[in-house]
């Protein structure tokens, strides 16, 4: 979908839909003044479903009206309570447009901005919001199958007087909607791809493309390589699959002459089966989203690049597929890493941080960082203990957890923090090894994950862990209830939300 400026008034624009934004009313509330406009284009089919409380403003509400002048439809769409969070409003409201019209005759979309704002937002903000979520809701995953319905394929955003002053800047806020949006769509995409397809060795592949294309410094370590790192935990959760492992790092520049270093670290696993500790066969084909968290990592830095932050960003993905076989790795098991350390193996599918155990060693060893995040969909407990809307956010520094915090508000992708002790880092150490990757009583499983992450990272490293097992991907039950900007499948949940804590400096 194609999202572009206008700086001329909506209700003379040519197009099949114009859209408008209400926001929820009380019983007796007036027509609201920004949908006079559109009144008078409805002849009074407006007001008159205004007052008979058709419409109500309500989030996901959409109510379409067919022009008496024959020339087009008016949809207005309920943009939700008045002290909600505002711009994740737009966002829904641009998507719930966007996916109401799909497969009923509406190529080309206008948007009345005026009628978007009022809010303590700038129209800078809320055109930003309204074209995001249009452009996200607009989404499809069509590589195995056509296009259900024919959708949305342009959308105007019309400032009229009142805001063509300001198209310049209104303008450079839609572009960088335009990059995320597309970025989103990108990494969705490969999210998306099943484990025949996506092997290790292909999201290498994707990497490099991605090099290609942005002229980026991309290296991968095969298993080969990896073998001489002495990276025990990626050989060792890989060494049940035909596919063999890869450490995959791309790395963008930054800005300036000596811009911070922020390394972002992605768990990889292309299938996750639980190895010989094998998972149930219920809804075992979603562990194809396991790699969720290596494939936002290449999202972040192709947003960085794109959008040109200041920092320099370290993308590291440590890719691998856990599968059982005569080869497979096994409870009991002891495995060296990149750092020396050592995991005590007491169950095969808690994978997630022996991969990462090796990644982690390897970038603070090599590029020193300033920061490190990691993002890996790490334990069914953090799904059990936030739900599936919203990220685990575990870290002992402060000043990162309220950038990260701001940058989650700013975006709309949701994280709540979670606490890490001396508790947990007692209940990771092992008699045998450094540390064990699982406990035998499992009271705070993603606490205790975060525990054992921490000791690959050291603690003088600022760090942040996110585990994204909740929000990666949406399954039937919930997606109602969620943003409408959300798709069936992959969400690429992280690279929002990561790259507006890029562009604010990464403080
Ligand atoms: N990939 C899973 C975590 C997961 C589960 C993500 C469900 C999304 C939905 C991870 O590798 C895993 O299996 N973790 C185990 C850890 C346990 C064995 C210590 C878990 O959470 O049960
Ligand atoms: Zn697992
Ligand atoms: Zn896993």
């Amino acid at each position: 979908m194609r999202i572009t400026i206008d700086r001329g008034e909506a209700s003379e624009a040519n197009v099949d839909v114009l859209v408008c934004g209400v926001r929820e009313r009380s019983e007796k509330d007036p027509l609201p003044r920004s949908l006079l406009a559109d009144d008078a284009l409805s002849q009074g089919l407006v007001a008159a479903a205004w007052a008979r409380q058709e419409i109500r403003g309500a989030r996901k509400e959409v109510t379409v009206f067919h022009r008496p002048d024959g020339k087009g439809r008016i949809a207005v769409v309920g943009l939700g309570p008045k002290d909600g969070a505002d711009l994740e409003g737009l966002r829904r409201a641009g998507a719930d447009a966007v996916k109401a019209l799909k497969g009923k005759a509406a190529k080309t979309l206008g948007f009345r901005l005026a009628s978007f704002t009022g809010s303590r937002a700038t129209p800078e903000e809320v055109a930003a919001a309204l074209s995001e979520g249009a452009q996200l809701g607009s989404y499809e995953f069509t590589r195995y199958r056509p296009p259900k319905e024919a959708g949305v394929e342009s959308a105007t955003l019309f400032l009229g007087k009142e805001y063509s002053p300001r198209s310049r800047s209104v303008e450079k806020a839609v572009e960088r909607s335009r990059v995320l949006a597309d970025t989103v769509h990108w990494t969705r995409d490969i999210a998306n791809l099943p484990a025949d397809t996506a092997t290790p060795e292909r999201l290498a592949e994707e990497a490099r493309g991605l090099g290609k294309e942005l002229g980026l410094k991309v290296t991968v370590f095969d298993e080969k390589e990896l073998a001489k790192m002495r990276c025990g935990g990626l050989l060792g959760v890989g060494s049940g699959s035909a596919h063999p492992p890869r450490l995959v790092v791309v790395e963008y520049p930054g800005r300036g002459a000596k811009p911070k270093t922020v390394a972002v670290v992605g768990k990889g696993i292309t299938f996750d089966s639980g190895g010989i500790s094998i998972k149930p066969s219920l809804h075992l084909s979603d562990m194809k989203f396991d790699k969720s968290g290596a494939v936002a990592v290449l999202g972040i830095v192709r947003a960085a690049a794109l959008l040109k932050v200041a920092p320099r960003v370290v993308g590291v993905l440590a890719c691998a597929e856990n599968l059982p076989s005569g080869h497979a790795y096994r409870p009991g098991d002891v495995l060296t890493t990149y750092n020396g350390k050592t995991i005590e193996v007491l169950n095969t599918d808690a994978e997630g941080r022996v991969v990462l155990s090796d990644a982690l060693g390897y970038v603070v060893d090599k590029y020193q960082p300033n920061i490190v995040i990691d993002l890996a969909t790490l334990t069914g407990a953090c799904v059990v203990a936030l739900g599936d809307d919203m990220a685990g956010l575990m870290t002992t520094n402060e000043p990162l957890a309220r950038s990260l915090k701001t940058a989650s508000e700013q975006s709309g992708e949701a994280i709540w923090r979670l606490p890490l002790t001396d508790y947990h880092r007692e209940l990771v150490k092992s008699d045998v090894a450094d540390v064990r990757n699982s406990t035998e009583m499992p009271p705070a499983g993603a606490l205790t994950a975060a525990a054992f992450l921490e000791t690959f990272v050291g603690r003088s490293v600022p760090w942040a862990h996110l585990d994204i097992a909740g929000p990666s991907w949406t399954n039937g039950g919930t997606r109602k209830y969620q943003a409408s900007y959300l798709p069936v499948g992959a969400t690429a949940f992280g690279v929002r939300l990561v790259t507006r804590y890029l562009e604010n400096g990464a403080s």
